[in-house]
C-alpha cells in the first residue's frame, strides 16, 4: 500500500473575512477554524502524513492554535497566493510521496469519510476532486455585467477540496504554471489547461468554504448538530 500525503494551504490572509488577521485562526465554537479541519483530517483511517502551508509570521499562533495536533504536523511556508502556497507544499513533499491530496483549510466541515474516499478513488486515478452538482441556473457575464450565456446546468459541478493528484503531475503542472504565468484558484484547473484527465467524486454540500462572516455563522450551526 502506497502512504498517501495530505497537504493544507492554510497561508491566507483573510481579507475578505475583515478579520484583519489568517481567518484560520478564527474562533469557531470554541476552537480555530484551523483546528477542526485537522481534527476532521486525523479520524480519517488513511492519512499518514499531513503538511500544513503557513505563512511564517502565523506559525507560533496556528502551531498553538490546533493543540493535540500539533507534534503530528509538518510545517511547510506559504506564499503570496494559494497557488504558489500549493507549489511550495508540493515541492517540499518527503521523496517517498507519490500521490498527495490537498485539503484547503478553510474548509472545516469536512467530513473524514469524504477524506477516506478521496484517497480511495485517488488509489484508482491520477486526479481526483471533491465536487457537488450545482443547483443554481449560473450566468456568465461581460465586464460591465451583461449575462454572455446560461451554461446547460446538468453539466455544472461547483469544485470543492480535498483535490488529489499524481505528485509528479502535480509538481509538473505547477512548474508548467510558473514558467507561463497562469493564475488559477485550484489545482484541478492546472489540469484541465494541460488536457490531463481529472475524475469528480460527488461531495457535500455542508463542506462550505469558510470565506466571509456569514459563513462562519453557518460552520457554527453544523458543528453544532454533527
Ligand atoms: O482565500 P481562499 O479562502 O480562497 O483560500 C483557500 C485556501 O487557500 C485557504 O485555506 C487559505 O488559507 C489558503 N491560501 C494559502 N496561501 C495564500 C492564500 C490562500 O495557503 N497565499
Amino acid at each position: 500500500m502506497i502512504i498517501l500525503h495530505l497537504l493544507i494551504p492554510a497561508a491566507g490572509s483573510g481579507s475578505r473575512m475583515k478579520a484583519g488577521k489568517n481567518k484560520l485562526l478564527l474562533n469557531l465554537n470554541g476552537e480555530s477554524i484551523l483546528y477542526w479541519t485537522l481534527k476532521a483530517v486525523f479520524l480519517s483511517e488513511k492519512v499518514s502524513w499531513v503538511g500544513i502551508i503557513g505563512q511564517p509570521h502565523d506559525r507560533s499562533e496556528i502551531i498553538n492554535s490546533i493543540k493535540e495536533f500539533a507534534g503530528k504536523i509538518n510545517w511547510i511556508n506559504g506564499g503570496n497566493t494559494r497557488q504558489e502556497s500549493v507549489r511550495n507544499g508540493v515541492n517540499n513533499l518527503p521523496s517517498n510521496a507519490v500521490k498527495v491530496l490537498i485539503h484547503d483549510g478553510a474548509r472545516c466541515l469536512i467530513k473524514s469519510k469524504l477524506i477516506d474516499k478521496c484517497f480511495t478513488e485517488l488509489e484508482e486515478n491520477d486526479a481526483v476532486i471533491l465536487a457537488v452538482k450545482v443547483t443554481d441556473t449560473i450566468k456568465v457575464v461581460n465586464e460591465n455585467r451583461i449575462i454572455k450565456e446560461t451554461p446547460n446546468r446538468n453539466f455544472l459541478w461547483a469544485a470543492q477540496t480535498p483535490q488529489g493528484f499524481l505528485v509528479s503531475q502535480l509538481k509538473k503542472a505547477h512548474q508548467i504554471a510558473k514558467d507561463n504565468s497562469w493564475n488559477v484558484t485550484d489545482d484541478a484547473s492546472l489540469f484541465e489547461r494541460l488536457k490531463w484527465p481529472v475524475k469528480i467524486i460527488e461531495g457535500n454540500s455542508t463542506n462550505i468554504k469558510i470565506t466571509s462572516p456569514i459563513d462562519l455563522k453557518i460552520a457554527s450551526l453544523f458543528l453544532g448538530n454533527s
